[in-house]
């Protein structure tokens, strides 16, 4: 009774730094929330190879679809074939291997076009016809 009364008591007087107190605990829980979630979400994906990507990292970020459909565009109207933006060429140097040294499929769970798509929500259906991953000699001794 009396723990009760006191609460009530210091509650009506309290009741508004109270409630800041909660909302400000509830804010700091969820920018912690938000920042955690901000890490988990990131697309991550294996690192390419080579010294450098085919235009700087930052245009290829933004434009790297404009370069593929143009690329597409001039091979397929004009039968024009140039390495510098081919889709072969993305697939070279940005699928990665697993732990027997086999190259995984560029649009696999967590591999580089896939894990950024899924964080942006883009979904592409060229490896419907596109080999997904370097063209490799399969070895057929054991
Ligand atoms: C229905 C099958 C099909 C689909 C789907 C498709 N392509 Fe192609 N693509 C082709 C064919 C066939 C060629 C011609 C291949 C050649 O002559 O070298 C080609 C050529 C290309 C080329 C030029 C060759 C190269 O390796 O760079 C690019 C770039 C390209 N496609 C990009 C794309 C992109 C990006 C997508 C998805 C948005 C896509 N394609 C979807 C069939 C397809
Ligand atoms: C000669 C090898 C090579 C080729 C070919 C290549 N890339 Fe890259 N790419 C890289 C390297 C190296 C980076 C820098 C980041 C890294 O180390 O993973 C990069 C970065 C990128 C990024 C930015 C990734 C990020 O960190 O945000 C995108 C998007 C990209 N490439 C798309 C493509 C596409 C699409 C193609 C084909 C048109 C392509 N690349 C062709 C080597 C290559
Ligand atoms: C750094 C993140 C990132 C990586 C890595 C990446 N993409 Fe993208 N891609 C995007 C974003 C974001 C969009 C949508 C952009 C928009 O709609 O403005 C997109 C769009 C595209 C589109 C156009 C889709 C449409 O509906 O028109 C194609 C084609 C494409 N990406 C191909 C690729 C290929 C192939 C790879 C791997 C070689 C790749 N991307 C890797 C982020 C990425």
């Amino acid at each position: 009774m009396i723990w009760s009364g006191l609460f009530e008591h210091w509650s009506k007087r309290r009741s508004c730094a109270i409630r800041t107190g909660v909302i400000t605990v509830g804010l700091v829980a969820g920018m912690a929330l938000s920042g955690a979630y901000a890490q988990v979400s990131q697309p991550v994906f294996p690192s390419a190879r080579g010294e450098q990507c085919v235009e700087p990292v930052d245009v290829m970020r933004r434009d790297h679809f404009e370069f593929l459909k143009h690329q597409r565009d001039k091979t397929v109207h004009e039968g024009i074939r140039t390495p510098r933006h081919s889709l072969a060429g993305c697939i070279d140097c940005h699928a990665d291997k697993d732990a027997q040294g086999r190259f995984v499929p560029v649009n696999a769970k967590g591999q580089f076009c896939q894990s950024c798509h899924v964080y942006a929500a883009v979904k592409i259906d060229c490896f419907s016809c596109h080999a997904a991953r370097p063209s490799e000699r399969v070895s057929q001794s054991p």
